[in-house]
């Protein structure tokens, strides 16, 4: 589906079917006054009549088929009082859903609608910017699909997806302002589009060496540098603990590095973000037990958002003004085998530390501890955030839909946050508590990959918080449960892979961009 444009100097509106939004008790007319001008059929349209707003009724109404403007759909919001953007996704989402089930090519939408529905209560200021890009990507993502592993395509229950989403503006010319909103929605969906499609992708058909050749894909689309080590550079550099998890499998072992740097940036300190790529996690030698161990396909979904990220980084036209940013993926396949690591094993991490493999399943943190030393060794990164599913520990306290953040550094918190609370996602901070670093403590090794199962999220932390060095601001987030869950919902249709931290990351982006100045 494009997205385009549509003003008052272009003629006529047109379109299949019209979105518009209405809170309880408010008039719709009063929403789009516009689009009720230009339609005069709307007035006496009789199922106006029992419209009441209340949140997810739909009301279609119909003019005479002859005309440029012939359908409107009216969507509830319920109370203006309780409204927010989560509500408008919702919302959006499911009028784009109900659009495809009709078969309506071109959907559009009447930017007067959206400027009706501010303020939106809540902690921070909604413009008709946000609305632009929330509504663009809520609909891109409500249609997302995936048939590549199917052999007969076109057995879809749905008709193809609607053309265009019109956006309708009653200026003379669109204002660029939400030109660039709506640019960015477009190219943060298809971030979190590709984040989804990875994570969902069976550990056969996407392994570390696939994810690598996706990154290269990015790079040459975008112009990112892209560097890739494999298994034996990744053993020659002295990445002990990456290689102690990818060795028991057959998949040699990527390290991916995209960096985004534009003209004259080649000095900056970079954000450098680092994702968990664990293309399947049998747990290893320690093996998992078999009820529902094929979601481990999704345990790259921290390494899938920071390609998702740098999709949406590179899809953004403006990513000039964007500062320096590198992005990791340790990319392995945690397998048992003759050469797998056993438990007991000792091995020296890239930073020197020794650790004792205690549990193989405890993998996430072998692949990320060397991943954060290697960001430190090569750069000296303004902050430095990694994502991971990392703990079920961590599912255990916050929940399916819940991320676990920690860091010691509160302006960061803070940033993240702000930036949760923009992007819709669930995020609260959880401990680095001392006293339980001793959890951690080895007999023969400077420490075990395993504390005990209680605080079991907060051990893992601290187990990396090992290996951030003094002054680097550092946060560890968490995506065990969010960055794949069993149900769909109108903004998740295919349910597995989230692509959570995708959006995340954006607004952080904004959030340190805008502290920068
Ligand atoms: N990938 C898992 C964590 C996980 C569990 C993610 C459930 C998503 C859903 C991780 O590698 C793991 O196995 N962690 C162990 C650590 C333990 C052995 C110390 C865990 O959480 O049980
Ligand atoms: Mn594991
Ligand atoms: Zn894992």
């Amino acid at each position: 589906m494009d997205v385009h444009f549509q003003n008052a100097s272009g003629g006529e509106w047109r379109a299949d079917c019209s979105l518009v939004f209405a809170f309880e008790k408010d008039p719709p007319a009063s929403f789009a006054p516009s689009l009720w001008e230009r339609c005069a059929w709307l007035e006496i349209s009789p199922a106006l009549r029992d419209f009441t707003g209340k949140k997810d009724e739909v009301v279609a109404l119909y003019g005479h088929p002859g005309l440029a403007l012939s359908r409107v759909m009216l969507i509830g919001l319920g109370k203006r009082e309780s409204f927010s953007l989560a509500v408008f996704r919702t919302a959006i989402a499911n009028a784009a859903r109900q659009c495809r089930l009709r078969g309506f090519a071109v959907i559009s939408l009447p930017v007067e609608a959206l400027d009706a529905l501010l303020p939106v209560p809540g902690t921070f200021t909604v413009t008709r910017e946000i609305l632009i890009r929330e509504a663009v990507a809520a609909s891109l993502l409500a249609l997302h699909r995936c048939d590549v592993y199917r052999s007969a395509k076109e057995e879809d229950d749905e008709p193809a997806d609607p053309r265009s989403l019109s956006l309708m503006f009653t200026e003379e010319h669109t204002p660029e302002a939400a030109r660039l909103s709506a640019r960015q929605g477009e190219a943060e969906a298809s971030g979190v589009i590709l984040a989804r499609d990875l994570s969902n992708g069976p550990a056969n058909h996407i392994t570390p060496a696939v994810l690598a050749e996706e990154a290269q894909k990015l790079s040459k689309a975008h112009g990112f540098t892209c560097t890739i080590l494999d298994g034996e550079d990744i053993q020659c550099l002295g990445m002990g603990t990456l290689w102690a998890v990818a060795r028991g499998s057959r998949q040699d072992p990527r390290f991916i590095v995209l960096e985004h740097c534009p003209a004259g940036r080649e000095k900056d300190d970079p954000i450098v973000v680092v994702g968990k790529g664990i293309t399947f996690d049998t747990g290893g030698i320690s093996l998992k037990p078999a009820a529902k161990m094929h979601e481990m396909k999704g345990d790259m979904g921290g390494g899938a958002a920071i390609l998702g990220f740098f999709a949406a980084i590179g899809a953004m036209h403006g990513a000039d003004d964007l500062p320096r940013i590198v992005g990791l993926v340790p990319t392995a396949e945690n397998m048992p085998g003759g050469n797998a690591t056993r438990p007991g094993d000792v091995v020296t991490t890239l930073s020197g530390k020794t650790v004792e493999i205690l549990n193989t399943d405890a993998e996430g943190r072998l692949i990320l501890c060397d991943a954060l030393t290697y960001a430190q060794q090569n750069w000296n990164p303004s902050i430095l955030v990694d994502l991971a599913t990392l703990t079920g520990a961590c599912v255990i306290a916050l929940g399916d839909y819940g991320t676990g953040l920690f860091t010691g550094d509160s302006e960061l918190r803070r940033a993240i946050l702000d930036a949760a609370d923009r992007s819709g996602d669930l995020v609260w901070p959880l401990p680095l508590w001392d006293d339980y670093d001793s959890n951690l403590k080895s007999d023969v090794a400077d420490m075990t990959n395993m504390g005990p199962r209680e605080g079991g999220a907060i051990n893992a932390a601290l187990f990396l918080r090992r290996f951030i060095e003094k002054g680097t601001r550092w946060a560890h987030l968490d995506i065990a449960g969010p960055g794949y869950v069993v149900k769909s919902s109108p903004l998740l249709p295919i349910p597995g892979g989230t692509g959570a931290g995708v959006r995340l990351l954006c607004r952080l982006l904004d959030e340190v961009a805008v502290s920068e100045e």
